[in-house]
C-alpha cells in the first residue's frame, strides 16, 4: 500500500514513472543501549514503518518530494561536499558522498520518498532515509554491496556529511533486520545473529509524544566521558572493561565518568544475558533485565526523562507486559514493550492512563511487526 503511494507521489510531481523503489525500515531497540560507540553488544530489530524510495536518473541536479517534508533544494548528486545540503536533503545527499568514495560519482535522481515513520519518536528516520537511498543507487547503478557495507557507508554520511556522531546500530538494524528476529550484533566486528522473538509476544513501541530535545549536545558528551573512562581505565573501548577493572578504578574515576561507564559495561551484561533469556523464553529474566537496562539507563547514564520513566513504570504494572524499557537515544521518544498477544488492547490501554495520570500527556501505542531489512523492491 505505502509503496503504490510513493510510486503515486512520483508520477503526480514529476510525471513521470520512476525507474527503481526501495525500502528501508525504522528501528526498535530491544535492548543494549548506548553500547555501539563502545564497541559492545546491540539488539536491535527493524520494524514495519519505513520509508519508500521511488527514483529516475535525470540530467541536471538531484530533485526530491517527501511524503512528510514536501520539497528539498536541488542538490548534484556526483559532486556534492559537505556544506552543500541543508535540512533533510543532507542524508540523501551525504548517502550519493559516501557511495561516490567507493563506486564513483552517482547519478542525479527525481525522487519521491514516502514515510510512516512516527515523527521524534527515535526509531531512527536517518538510518532508514540512508539506507533506503543506498538501495535504490544500487538498483540504478548495479554495483554490489552487502548489508554490512552499506551500513557502514550510512554511518560515514551520517558522522562526516550530515556531522551527527551516531554509533552503528541504526544503519546494522535497518540494513540488515530480517522478518520476525531482532539482530544481536557485536558492534567491534560487525559480527551478527539473528534471535527469534516468539510469535506469543508482540513488540509495542509506547510513543510519549514527548519529542527528543538536546539529543545531540548530550549524546556527544557522554560519548567523550565515555572515552575518558576507558582512556583512564587503559582499555582501548569500554567493551573491554569488566566490573572488576571498573572497581579498581573508582577512585581514579570522576563520580559522573564512573556511573557512565557502570552503565556501558553493565549494559553489555545485559544485552548478552537477554539473548539467552529471549531464547529460552524465561520471561522474568526478560522483564528483568529490560527493567535493569531502563533503570540503568535513567540513574547511571542519566539520559532518560520524566515522560519516559513514567511510561515505562505504567508499562511495568500492566496487564500483559513482558518486558519494557526506554529505547533509542533518550531525553524524550518512546519505549518498546514486549506484551502478550491477546493482552495487546488491554496493555494499552492501562498504560496509557497510566501515563496520562501520571504526565498529563496523551501517549500513544502501536504494534510493530518486526520486518526484513532494506531491500529494492519490484513492481
Ligand atoms: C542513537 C544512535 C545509535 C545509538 C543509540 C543509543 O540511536 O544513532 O548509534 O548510539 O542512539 O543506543
Amino acid at each position: 500500500m505505502s509503496a503504490e503511494l510513493a510510486l503515486e507521489l512520483h508520477q503526480k510531481y514529476f510525471g513521470m514513472k520512476p525507474k527503481a523503489i526501495s525500502f528501508a525500515p525504522g528501528r526498535i531497540n530491544l535492548i543494549g543501549e548506548h553500547t555501539d560507540y563502545n564497541g559492545g553488544f546491540v539488539m536491535p530489530a527493524a520494524i514495519n514503518k519505513g520509508l519508500w524510495v521511488t527514483a529516475r536518473v535525470i540530467d541536471g541536479e538531484t530533485r526530491m518530494i517527501s511524503s512528510v517534508a514536501g520539497t528539498s533544494k536541488p542538490f548534484c548528486a556526483e559532486s556534492t561536499e559537505p556544506g552543500d545540503a541543508s535540512g533533510w536533503a543532507k542524508y540523501p545527499a551525504g548517502m550519493a558522498w559516501a557511495l561516490r568514495s567507493q563506486f564513483g560519482p552517482m547519478p542525479n535522481l527525481e525522487c519521491a520518498v514516502f514515510s510512516t515513520l512516527p515523527s521524534s519518536s527515535g526509531v531512527s528516520s536517518s538510518a532508514a532515509i540512508e539506507m533506503a537511498f543506498g538501495m535504490v543507487w544500487k538498483a540504478l547503478v548495479g554495483f554490489q554491496i552487502t548489508p554490512t557495507e552499506l551500513a557502514l557507508l550510512g554511518q560515514k554520511c551520517e558522522n562526516q556529511y550530515v556531522v551527527v556522531n551516531c554509533g552503528i546500530m541504526d544503519q546494522m538494524a535497518s540494513a540488515c533486520g530480517r522478518a520476525n528476529h531482532a539482530v544481536f550484533i557485536d558492534t567491534r566486528s560487525l559480527d551478527f545473529e539473528y534471535a527469534s522473538v516468539s510469535d506469543q509476544y508482540a513488540v509495542m513501541l509506547l510513543d510519549t509524544k514527548k519529542p527528543r530535545a538536546l539529543t545531540s549536545s548530550a549524546y556527544n558528551e557522554r560519548r567523550s566521558q565515555c572515552e575518558t573512562a576507558a582512556s583512564i581505565m587503559g582499555v582501548e573501548l569500554l567493551r573491554d572493561a569488566d566490573l572488576s577493572l571498573l572497581q579498581a578504578n573508582k577512585s581514579r574515576l570522576d563520580e559522573v565518568v564512573y556511573r557512565r561507564a557502570k552503565h556501558v559495561i553493565t549494559e553489555n551484561y545485559r544485552c548478552q544475558e537477554f539473548r539467552v533469556v529471549l531464547r529460552s523464553d524465561d520471561r522474568n529474566g526478560i522483564f528483568t533485565l529490560m527493567k535493569g537496562s531502563h533503570d540503568s539507563l535513567r540513574d547511571d547514564y542519566e539520559v532518560s526523562c520524566p515522560e519516559l520513566d513514567a511510561m515505562a513504570e505504567s508499562a511495568w504494572v500492566s496487564p500483559g507486559v513482558v518486558g519494557a524499557r526506554m529505547t533509542g537515544a533518550g531525553f524524550g521518544g518512546a519505549c518498546v514493550a514486549l506484551v502478550e498477544k491477546g493482552s495487546v488492547s488491554e496493555f494499552s490501554k492501562v498504560c496509557l492512563e497510566g501515563y496520562a495520570e501520571k504526565t498529563g500527556m496523551t501517549g500513544d501505542a502501536l504494534v510493530c511487526s518486526i520486518e526484513n531489512g532494506a531491500r529494492i523492491l519490484n513492481f
